[in-house]
């Protein structure tokens, strides 16, 4: 089938982008001697996990426990669920994931950890340490003491230290110091960590934007990007790719078109409301449309004001949209179509979608 036959809105990947993304990322991992553990909630395919576990990653991460089940498909090795485990329903799926494959869970709370050890889930466990972001993690000085305690509760195996560097979003001089700090902070830990012969065998960092410096953080030894399989324009604003390594658009045909704008068939529920990181009124670029600006939307109504546009399309016609966030437009959709040169080639459910438990 060819791209132009298929009926939209429809969330596209080129693969041959998406394939390239791949093999620089498995390839800088092993250059440095990183393990690679992707963040799989930018796809929520078990089929591209499985092709990332081909190109060497050491596991697959998921953020919740229903996606840890979607992701069993992929056969990993080890899925760590990168994500404060809490309640009866999740422990008991979590177990039923442990009896397929190794767990590895993220946490910051002794509360987490005893609730685990109490429901008898044999997991291996990653203190969660705060190196700036301030989302979860204990601060640097605690994560001794949190360790301690999961070292001492039955069923957990203690294997190291897990952090998100997400606050550090380009190389401006603002992040330059972030990088510092983390770096500095995270040195501090390890030394602390080690006087009292508690070495982790797992520091689980990493992100998209500060990837290809990931070698720069001594003592970090595992990367767990997400976005990088296809990027977005959040990854290209923040510097850490070029659009041409954008590989994940949104086809959508104009339904309604007047002097100075036109409207296309998707809303927030289609691309997301989320505006660009780095500042920005547009809800996605126009692809080869220059002047075109993606400014408002309704659920399934896009607004573009097209004064400024010379090649604006007719009623009818399409346009392909590059989003600001695609790991929230992905759960938004229900498949997603890999094209090389204008043919889709393959398909795959979304299987991950709506996982949110
Ligand atoms: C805990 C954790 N690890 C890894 C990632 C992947 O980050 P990115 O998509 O920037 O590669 C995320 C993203 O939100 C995350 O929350």
């Amino acid at each position: 089938m060819h791209i132009s036959e298929l009926e939209t809105p429809a969330l596209v990947v080129d693969l041959d982008i998406m394939e390239r993304n791949l093999s620089r990322v498995a390839g800088y991992a092993r250059e440095h001697h990183l393990r690679l553990r992707p963040h799989t909630k930018t796809h929520k395919v078990p089929a591209l996990g499985k092709r990332q576990l081909g190109l060497g990653a050491v596991g697959l991460t998921v953020a919740k426990t229903t996606e840890a089940e979607v992701m069993l498909d992929a056969e990993p090795a080890d899925l760590l669920v990168a994500y404060p485990v809490m309640g009866a329903q999740k422990l008991d799926r979590l177990r039923r994931v442990a009896k397929r494959t190794q767990v590895t869970v993220a946490l910051d709370s002794a509360e987490a950890a005893r609730a685990l050890s109490a429901a008898g889930v044999d997991v291996r466990v990653l203190v969660e340490v705060d190196l700036g972001l301030g989302r979860t993690g204990v601060a640097p000085g605690d994560v001794a003491a949190l360790v301690q305690e999961v070292v001492a509760l039955p069923h957990l195996d203690w294997d190291g230290l897990m952090f998100y560097p997400g606050h550090i979003k380009g190389m401006t001089g603002e992040d330059e110091a972030r990088l510092a700090r983390l770096r500095r902070d995270l040195h501090d830990v390890l030394l602390t960590l080690t006087a009292l012969r508690l070495v982790p065998r797992v520091v689980s960092g990493g992100s998209t934007p500060l990837l290809f410096h990931s070698h720069t953080i001594e003592g970090m030894n595992e990367i767990r990007p997400g976005t990088y399989i296809f990027n977005d324009l959040n990854t290209a604003a923040m510097g850490a790719c070029g659009l041409e390594d954008c590989a994940a658009t949104i086809i959508a045909t104009v339904v309604s078109r007047r002097e100075g704008h036109m409207i296309i068939d998707g809303g927030s529920k289609t691309f997301s409301s989320d505006r660009l990181a780095t500042g920005g009124a547009d809800f996605g670029q126009i692809v080869g449309m220059p002047g075109a600006v993606f400014h408002k939307m309704n659920e399934e109504h896009g607004y573009v004001d097209i004064r400024e546009c010379k090649n604006a399309p007719a009623v009818g016609e399409r346009v392909q949209v590059l989003p600001n966030h695609i790991c929230v437009a992905v759960n938004l959709h229900e498949r997603i179509y890999g094209v090389r040169q204008g043919t889709v080639e393959e398909s795959w459910t979304v299987a991950g979608r709506g996982k949110l438990q």
